[in-house]
């Protein structure tokens, strides 16, 4: 029996990944983060020491990259880089740069690709990140594009940090989010957009109820579960 998969792309703090948890849980489905996947080989590059930007340097670290991935009672999903539970050091901020810049990296993004469908073909998924609905899943029973105006997103990633103890800055983080958009919109590898058949949702005026209600509709309304 083949699987069911939603595929949720969307630019960074547009809540694609609470939401897209929240739907898996409602749906019974496996939450699957890839963007912690592409932080995860960011991480092992600033471990070595490399320039995330330099392919040269960043693509003989993909040979023997022991990444695995667990998923807790609540389907929280953690990273693993070399046995350790990297799952809190890959949200630091210098991770999230550096996930920019390998991720533009076409040899990276096709390292990765078997692994994210590899999911896909064996479980239902909700799988969240910049190119699902275009590149990774291109059949994926619904498409969504999530969305939301920067000024939005970069008010709840203060949020989000400010929860962590982590002291931030909210222009800094708007200035962090637009330039993250520009990369991810502007690479030549997969860039972000909205794939032909993807259903737009902008979450700019919703809070996280309305957001998933919204979602949740959509999804139904689509494959009726
Ligand atoms: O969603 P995130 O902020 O955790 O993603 C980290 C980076 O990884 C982001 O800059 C874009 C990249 N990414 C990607 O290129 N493709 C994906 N499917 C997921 C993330």
């Amino acid at each position: 029996m083949s699987h069911k998969s939603i595929a949720i792309d969307g630019p960074a703090g547009a809540g694609k990944s609470t939401l897209a948890r929240r739907l898996a849980e409602k749906l019974g489905f496996l939450y699957v983060d890839t963007g912690a996947i592409y932080r995860t080989v960011a991480l092992k590059v600033l471990w070595e020491k490399a320039d995330p930007a330099d392919p040269i340097q960043v693509i003989p670290l993909l040979k023997g990259l022991d990444i695995h991935m667990t998923y807790n009672s609540d389907g929280e999903q953690r990273m693993y880089l070399e046995g350790e539970d990297v799952s809190g050091a890959i949200r630091r901020h210098k991770v999230s740069g550096a996930a920019s810049q390998v991720s533009a990296i076409p040899e990276v993004r096709s390292f990765l690709l078997d692994f994210q469908r590899k999911l896909a073909r064996e479980n239902n998924v909700v799988m969240d990140g910049r190119d699902i609905g275009t590149v990774v899943l291109p059949k994926a029973d619904v498409k969504i594009f999530l969305t939301a105006a920067p000024e939005a997103r970069a008010k709840r990633r203060l949020l989000e940090l400010e929860q962590r103890g982590e002291a931030a800055d909210f222009l800094e983080i708007l200035r962090d989010i637009k330039e993250r958009d520009y990369q991810d919109e502007h690479r030549a590898a997969s860039p972000l957009r909205q794939a032909a058949d993807a259903i737009l949702l902008d979450t700019t005026d919703l809070d996280l109820g309305q957001s998933i209600s919204r979602l949740l509709f959509l999804v139904k309304e689509k494959i009726g579960l």
